[in-house]
């Protein structure tokens, strides 16, 4: 049997989920969300969306995949048999997300290699805003199908870092966010020194933490409250099953999921803070919009020419914006490759590293279709369904699976056992998993319906209906379809290959070593081979 990975310490474990968490959605969805809803009106209601069902939620999936040690798709056969196709869907939908991630994340690195050019348009708002465009040459319709060299070639480097940072598990992991996790942070501080500074940064400080509570009436606000937290914990993507399988015995769950939680809050308004603090001072508070891609590589750029008057200091702040999305998007896009690499190694007992190499170049190869010229409309729309669509029902079905059909008691029991300044109480976790998270996210998903189908006519955007059931529905339907497909192939290969699938109950899960000891290499050898053996995840 293959020796399970396990991340060197407690820190280490904190550090890669807070990486995941705190991604582009931090830096740019966070922010925007916050302009749309009266500022500290939407703070106040996130933070208690995240308390009513993030935090509960972050604790039950990294408790069941710690106790199972396996990812999503085993954790969830794990709590019934018949809940399989749960971590399927999540699985599947997590190799979707990171196809088009990558790319982001390859624009990102694409701006941030011609920061430069903002040196000569101080001033120039069209010039900045065109810079995305004209790199990309994207359409943003589905229109055009040739790829540009340049966004090719940071698609490959995207590729290339992700597999570099996960290519032995936990312990590659471990090494890397300890950079990754902080580089962003103090490049955000750097901005935020910059955006502080600035005249008319108090009003747009004003902006961001004044609640304006007549916002609270909207609806919307409380939709993109919740929508927001869920995306920015990151889960349901099959991530925190991954990295919770790879904890000792002696983890304390409960603490270190409010630490995961309450660092991810911070980044999102330290996020707040530059953004609003800069489009102050450049007199463009108006600007920001709740589109991500817009606000980084269309409105952002236009005041990044406007924060001094010298070219190259600007070109200079430009590359410090781009560089702190890079390190912020790397932990987030190789989390995802390590949540599906994770559950399909351990379904399948395969060597780990040969399934990260097989999913990087599988997604990879997909990923082209949103380096086309038509790759953001793509991208939009396969945004929209694994999002809005997708990650709702897995939210729903896992909720229902975990707080109505298995034990709670038990989950209640591991996120507590090494608790101990806090615990976790328990009609916290079964009012938040039994009835409030699915109420919530049923409520989520209806009004999201009622907006597709009620005021938009049942057309996202103005694609055509073809593309929206090519890369929505269709992909949606496969997402779900993807665990009864997979129960077909492991059946056949039980029948003709005498394929075995683990024992796997929670009463004789198997033990962990203490998270603190460096688990990975046999208790027999001397510490000194068992620090070298550590770099892999299997052997
Ligand atoms: N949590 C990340 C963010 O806020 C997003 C993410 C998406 C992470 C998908 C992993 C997977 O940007």
């Amino acid at each position: 049997m293959e020796k399970r990975s396990q991340w060197s310490s407690r820190f280490t474990f904190i550090l890669a989920a807070i990486g995941s968490a705190v991604g582009l959605g931090n830096a740019w969805r966070f922010p925007g969300l916050a302009a749309k809803h009266g500022g500290g009106t939407f703070l106040l209601v996130y933070l208690v969306a995240m308390l009513a069902m993030g935090i509960p939620l972050l604790m039950m999936e990294i408790s069941i995949s710690r106790k199972f040690r396996k990812g999503a798709i085993e954790s969830m056969r794990g709590i019934g048999k018949k809940f399989e196709p749960i971590g399927w869907a999540a699985t599947s939908n997590a190799f979707v997300i990171v196809c088009y991630y990558a790319v982001v994340f390859a624009w990102v690195i694409l701006m941030f290699l011609n920061s430069w050019q903002f040196a000569g348009m101080t001033g120039n708002n069209e010039g900045a805003s065109n810079l995305f465009f004209d790199l990309t040459q994207t359409t943003g319709a589905i229109e055009g199908s040739s790829i540009p060299g340049p966004v090719l070639l940071c698609t490959l480097i995207a590729w290339g870092l992700i597999f570099y940072c996960i290519r032995n598990g936990a312990s590659s992991v471990g090494k890397v966010v300890k950079f990754t996790v902080f580089a962003p942070v103090v490049l955000l501080l750097i901005m935020a020194i910059k955006g502080c500074t600035m005249s008319g940064a108090g009003e747009g400080l004003a902006k961001l933490f004044i609640p304006d509570f007549s916002a609270l009436a909207d609806p919307s606000l409380w939709v993109d409250a919740i929508g927001q937290v869920f995306y920015s914990l990151s889960i349901m993507m099959a991530i925190m099953f991954a990295y919770g399988s790879y904890l000792g015995d002696d983890a304390d769950i409960a603490a270190d999921a409010m630490i995961i939680a309450f660092s991810d809050m911070a980044i999102s308004v330290l996020s707040g803070i530059v953004m609003f603090s800069t489009m102050g001072g450049t007199g463009m508070l108006d600007k920001i919009t709740d589109s991500g891609v817009s606000t980084a590589f269309i409105v952002y750029p236009q005041a990044i020419v406007h924060l001094t008057d010298v070219g190259w200091l600007n070109a200079a702040f430009g590359a410090v914006f781009y560089l702190m999305l890079i390190t912020l998007a790397i932990d987030s896009a190789f989390s995802i490759v390590e949540g599906v690499s994770a559950a399909v190694s351990d379904k399948f007992h395969l060597k780990s590293k040969t399934v990260t190499i097989s999913i990087c170049a599988i997604c990879g190869l997909i990923s082209l279709i949103f380096t086309t010229q038509a790759g953001l409309a793509w991208l939009d729309i396969v945004d929209n369904w694994t999002n809005q669509i997708n990650l709702i029902i897995i939210g729903v079905l896992e909720c229902i699976a975990v707080g109505w059909f298995f034990d709670l008691k038990k989950v209640h029991h591991e996120v507590n056992r090494n608790a101990k300044k806090f615990k976790a109480p328990y009609v916290w976790l079964a009012a938040s998993i039994k009835v409030v998270s699915p109420v919530l996210l049923v409520g989520l998903f209806v009004w999201n319906m009622i907006v597709l189908f009620g005021e938009k006519g049942g057309s996202y955007g103005s694609y055509p209906i073809w593309a929206q059931v090519a890369a929505g529905w269709v992909v949606s339907g496969l997402v779900f379809l993807s665990g009864f497909v997979a129960r077909m192939i492991i059946n056949h290969k039980k029948k003709t290959q005498g394929f075995v699938e683990d024992e796997i109950s929670w009463d004789a899960a198997p033990a962990a070593a203490a998270v603190s000891a460096d688990a990975k290499a046999p208790a027999k050898k001397t510490a000194k081979s068992s620090r070298k053996k550590s770099g892999k995840r299997k052997k």
